[in-house]
């Protein structure tokens, strides 16, 4: 059977694909941060409930509810977006995989529950009691970020999709694709990085010196992990996407280039414990890196799929809503954080 007989019948969009895209790369990586954010500060507080808790984790656990609660708020525009340009293959493999990417959304409520008790019921919950739900909330958000790597590399291969005919009840994953693991893996060990640089930001704000110790032993750590993974992931690539950031492409061979600079900086700046500007070069990397990653999914769809290829009606209300409800909600959000951190309940 020929895998792109399987790829649904292109779609209309309201506006131009660039739009779209554009919206795409600024909202992932906002719930990009935030994920790495919640998961790698879970990591940290199931890593110091292992000697009994800490300062630093009974006050990060008090804002993990409120961060995750972030990340699923800001999964929802890239979402839209992916589904708007990528429909006909992000579709099809959220069917394929449709029982364990429905239990996501089970795990995720029981896991945002989870954070909630450990944080509520800290003093009277045993020892452990607490650990066990912290590493069950920690369970549950490995879990879910599985998901979305299955599914975002899923949707890349219709020639995987075949596999339906053997297997039609839902249960598919990925993990048959040689770049799957190394590229989870990147994900979640930069989460330790950035979970490490959040704790290291509230040492800032608080002028405690243990909580920026802390934080950057984290964030060196997974950052060095971090460029081996993330070239263990380059490598297994297939050869010609793999070519294309080695000088077969001038934009992703540059933005590999300012992305491998940045995290040896990253390094330098961790182990001088310098907050700031290591929080603004993560900010940038990581947007160089989503840009690396949008440039990637389109030479994976290349055969199939081009941007041009999609029939745009030329109905803007429709962005122009998106960005007045943006703006509006991005108030309303701003604003109840500062409630929040007034009551300081933060
Ligand atoms: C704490 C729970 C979550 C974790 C750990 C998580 C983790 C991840 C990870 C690791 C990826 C990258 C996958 C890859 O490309 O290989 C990802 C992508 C994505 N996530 Fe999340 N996610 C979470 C919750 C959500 C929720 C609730 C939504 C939507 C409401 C969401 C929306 C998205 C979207 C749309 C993408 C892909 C964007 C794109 O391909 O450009 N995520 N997530």
């Amino acid at each position: 059977m020929i895998p792109s007989s399987l790829i649904p019948a292109i779609h209309n969009i309201a506006v131009s694909p660039i739009w779209l895209e554009t919206f795409l790369i600024i909202t992932f990586a906002i719930h990009l941060m935030l994920m790495n954010i919640a998961v790698g500060g879970t990591v940290i507080v199931a890593w110091h409930s292992l000697s009994g808790g800490s300062n630093i984790s009974r006050d990060l656990s008090g804002k993990l509810p409120t961060i995750l609660a972030l990340v699923i708020n800001a999964g929802v525009p890239p979402l839209l977006f992916v589904k708007a340009i990528y429909a006909q293959f992000n579709y099809t493999s959220s069917v394929l995989m449709a029982v364990y990417w429905l239990a996501a959304i089970i795990a995720l409520l029981v896991g945002y529950y989870g954070l909630y008790w450990h944080y509520y019921r800290y003093e009277s919950l045993k020892d452990g009691g607490r650990k066990g739900l912290i590493f069950m909330v920690l369970c549950i958000l490995l879990y879910v970020g599985f998901m979305f790597s299955n599914n975002m590399t899923l949707m890349l291969r219709p020639d995987h999709w075949i596999e339906y005919f053997d297997n039609p009840h839902g249960f598919i994953l990925n993990l048959n694709d040689a770049a799957f693991f190394p590229r989870y893996l990147h994900f979640m060990v930069a989460s330790l990085a950035v979970g490490g640089l959040f704790v290291a930001v509230l040492g800032k704000m608080k002028s405690d010196q243990d909580y920026i110790e802390t934080g950057f032993k984290w964030f060196v750590r997974a950052t060095v992990l971090n460029i081996t993974v993330g070239l263990a992931f380059m490598i297994s690539l297939p050869r010609d996407l793999m070519l294309m950031f080695m000088g077969k492409n001038m934009i992703a061979t540059s933005l590999f280039g300012v992305a491998i600079v940045g995290s040896v900086c990253l390094i330098y700046l961790g182990i001088k414990h310098k907050v700031v500007l290591a929080s603004i070069i993560t900010v940038v990397l990581v947007y160089v890196m989503v840009i690396m990653r949008h440039l990637l999914r389109d030479a994976y769809l290349a055969p199939y799929f081009k941007h041009e290829d999609l029939i745009n009606t030329s109905q803007y209300s429709s962005l122009y809503l998106f960005l007045i409800s943006i703006v509006i909600g991005l108030i309303a959000i701003i604003y109840m954080l500062k409630l929040m951190y007034k009551s300081g309940r933060s």
